[in-house]
């Protein structure tokens, strides 16, 4: 009954929305006026305060400041304009200009999305970053969504996906005759499968309720979720397993871009890369934040695993992804590359450094294949200096 009501009640909010936009001049249809100004409309599901809504006001003033004569950009946070999937819609079709959404909901649009659902895909947030900022690379998955009429301009860091739920998940065993919420993709529902875990796909908006009422035993997600949505009401133990990295990206409607003169798109992809950098920055802060806070005000507690042990569940789907889904083997190659690179580096660095009296070179290799004993919420590229058979 409640959860019928919220649905009614986010209907109410959107119908709200649409009628004061249209009182504003600003009709639904992808080219609404304020005056002479064209009216950019960009959906994001966070709230105000989440790095991304920062991200977009800095996008927001970039162009404003340079083209503020014949462009407003507003910006539509908490879900407003509906949930993520259906603003990607409304995006593809010119309703409105832009959205804030995760890979997940993108992978039906474009099957190379899927590679980022792929668990223990990158080996550490240091490879993450420089995959995510390899402009050739992500060029060719930006446009892979030409044909369904957008296109990705940039990306912003989501964290780590870890599970968080109301009984603590300490080892891949405890998943067993769990419902976790996923993200609505056959990726993620695959994933939770593996794990061993009944999945549940459903909306971002859904999740509180949804754990609340017990509806499912928990979600997985990054810290974030416990203190801007306010998750760690509810479910009150965070597992740092850390299955996934999966950026968010800022999509915009192809007509949209295609109809901005060569300078002005121009200002569009360089306010899109000053909102990638102030989410950065942001993002990093504003985990620690909320790690903290989830723990002193809400009362999460966070519980450190052994990941090898979750890995060990999931490894079995790269191979089935691959096989399933050929558009991802390019990406997924190149990315293994990032990895082996940057795990060869880490290997030099601290053979560099460390060598004691006696110790010669296979001492320095061995001594990162041990699992090494972990302590606290470190990023994932201190925690981990894997090495593949
Ligand atoms: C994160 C991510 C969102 C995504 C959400 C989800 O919050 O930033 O883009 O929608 O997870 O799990 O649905």
């Amino acid at each position: 009954m409640r959860r019928l009501w919220k649905i009614r009640e986010k209907w109410r909010r959107v119908m709200v929305v649409l009628l004061m936009m249209a009182a504003a001049g600003t009709t639904f249809t992808g080219c609404g006026m304020a005056g002479s100004r064209r009216i950019v409309r960009i959906a994001l599901g966070q709230s105000e305060s989440h790095p991304e809504y920062l991200g977009l006001l800095a996008f927001k003033d970039y162009v404003e400041e340079r083209l503020g004569d014949k462009y407003e950009v507003q910006i539509f946070p908490n879900e407003i304009l509906g949930a993520t999937q259906k603003a990607v819609e409304l995006t593809q079709t010119g309703a409105i200009d832009f959205v804030v959404a995760g890979t997940a909901n993108l992978e039906t649009f474009a099957a190379v999305y899927e590679i980022f659902s792929m668990p223990y895909l990158f080996d550490s947030t240091e490879v993450y970053h420089q995959v995510m900022e390899d402009e050739e690379m992500m060029n060719g998955i930006y446009q892979s969504t030409d044909q369904a009429g957008f296109r990705v301009l940039t990306w912003y860091n989501a964290g780590t996906r870890n599970f968080y739920a109301k009984k603590p998940v300490r080892t891949p065993e405890d998943l067993r005759g769990m419902k976790i919420r996923v993200q609505q993709s056959p990726a993620s529902v695959k994933m939770m499968q593996a794990f061993g875990a009944a999945a549940s796909p459903m909306s971002f908006g859904e999740v509180y309720t949804a754990i609340q009422q017990g509806v499912i035993d928990g979600a997985e997600n990054n810290e974030l979720a416990l203190t801007n949505n306010k998750h760690g009401e509810v479910a009150k133990y965070f597992t740092y397993n850390m299955h996934q990295m999966v950026p968010d990206m800022m999509v915009g409607n192809l007509k949209f871009l295609e109809s901005l003169t060569p300078e002005e798109l121009e200002v569009f992809r360089q306010a899109a890369r000053v909102s990638t950098e102030v989410e950065l920055e942001e993002w990093d802060r504003q985990v620690e934040e909320a790690k903290e806070t989830a723990s002193r005000d809400m009362g999460v507690e966070f519980l450190e695993t052994d990941v090898e042990a979750f890995k060990e569940k999931v490894l079995g789907l790269h191979q089935e992804m691959l096989e399933d889904n050929p558009d991802i083997a390019p990406v997924y190659q190149a990315i293994q590359k990032v990895n082996e690179e940057v795990r060869d580096k880490n290997i030099r660095g601290q053979f560099k450094d460390s060598p004691l009296p006696g110790r010669g070179p296979m001492w320095a290799v061995r001594s990162l294949l041990e699992p090494k004993p972990r302590s606290g919420a470190e990023s994932g590229a201190e925690r981990r200096v894997p090495i593949r058979d």
